[in-house]
């Protein structure tokens, strides 16, 4: 194997991305070496690009969703053997990104990929599904809503017959939320999305599916009371826009729960003590998050061989690496129900 490997760099802080030479990284005791055969592109890739977020060092490999085969086994590991086909999450470092050809990852956050999966659609998985498995089940001090994992002992429908209303359930973490949702047993499971997505997301596990194009967010209140009557304990706002915070807010029951994935935007006015807001950060890389990333990972291969967990659809971005800065634009001005992967094996 060559000692060199390309990369897809953001130059410096806000600046322009090229694809270039590096070395390939050197896994560490309990690290594998992963070629990355796929790497599906997400919402936060743009948006360092463009507002300058979370990295400080340059230049800078972007990417945090992979799927390839190993490599390398760090010492100590034992759990799997070059060659095997596997996803993960990556992580905002030059070693653990995944615009480039390859990566590295600690052994306990990495799941086989079974047959019944590609690497386009495992690449799709890593970063929607943790967000949506940290902001539901990790502990309330560590981020979390604190409820049981459903592949955790005793998790498996736990919430049966408790309502949850997922904002932008078509978006890559809605999809996820809706499918882990079901998993615990939530029901009704009533979403917002445009209507052409609505047989895509039944089959995902919601069991409403509110037109956005046709409700606007001061009648969803009523639309979700005519689906049901019972207090709304728990709301995931997959948008979380300043207005889609504030209407689900209202929406939600006193002694309820409001998952959001961007900052908190709710009217300072209108917050009261009992209603938590839960304000998620999706990577199972950092120790506040590690726990439900083992756990998850333990359970993902068995779960994506069920078909309990499915990937999103897939958009394959042309020329590997060096497509991902038009792709990122195209994520940026909006993608509906799907994933863009890019294949960095195939950077001419
Ligand atoms: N905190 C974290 O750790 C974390 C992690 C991951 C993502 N995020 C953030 O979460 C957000 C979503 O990311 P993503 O990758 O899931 O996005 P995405 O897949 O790119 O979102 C596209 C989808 O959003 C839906 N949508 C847009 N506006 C909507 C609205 N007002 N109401 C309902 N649905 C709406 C569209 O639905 P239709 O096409 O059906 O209309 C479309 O399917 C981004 O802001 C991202 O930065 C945060």
């Amino acid at each position: 194997m060559s000692a060199q490997q390309k990369s897809l760099l953001l130059l410096e802080k806000q600046g322009s991305f090229a694809v270039q030479n590096t070395d390939i990284p050197k896994p560490g005791p309990g690290e594998l070496l992963v070629e990355i055969h796929a790497t599906a592109l997400n919402p936060v890739d743009w948006k360092i690009q463009v507002y300058g977020y979370f990295i400080q060092d340059f230049p800078a490999v972007l990417g945090t969703d992979a799927a390839g085969v190993v490599k390398e086994l760090g010492e100590g590991v034992t759990s799997f053997a070059i060659g095997d086909k596997v996803l993960h999450q990556g992580y905002f470092t030059n070693r653990s990104a995944t615009f480039q050809q390859y990566t590295i990852v600690p052994a306990e956050i990495v799941a086989k990929i079974p047959p019944n999966v590609t690497f386009d659609q495992a690449s799709t998985i890593p970063l929607t599904l943790a967000t949506a498995s940290c902001g539901l089940y990790n502990t309330k001090p560590n981020g979390g809503a604190g409820f049981s994992a459903p592949w955790e002992e005793g998790g498996f429908g736990k919430y049966a017959g408790q309502p949850i209303l997922v904002i932008g359930g078509s978006s890559s973490v809605g999809q996820h939320v809706i499918q882990v949702a079901k998993l615990s047993g939530f029901s009704p499971i009533i979403t917002t999305a445009s209507a052409h997505n609505e047989a895509y997301l039944k089959s995902l596990g919601a069991t409403h599916v509110l037109d956005r194009n046709a409700i606007p967010l001061s009648s969803l209140s009523s639309a979700v009371k005519e689906i049901i009557q019972e207090p709304i304990k728990l709301v995931y706002d997959a948008i979380s826009d300043a207005d889609t915070q504030n209407t689900s807010y209202a929406i939600l029951a006193p002694g309820g729960k409001i998952v959001l994935v961007l900052p908190v935007a709710i009217d300072e006015s209108k917050r009261t003590e009992d209603k938590e807001i839960v304000n998620v950060f999706g990577n199972v890389h950092v120790p506040a998050q590690r726990a439900v990333g083992v756990s998850l990972y333990k359970n993902l291969t068995t779960l994506l061989e069920a078909g309990d967990i499915k990937p999103n659809n897939v958009e394959v971005v042309p020329n590997g690496l060096a497509g991902i800065p038009a792709a990122l634009e195209k994520l940026r001005a909006g993608v509906s129900a799907s994933k863009l992967v890019a294949r960095p094996l195939e950077t001419s």
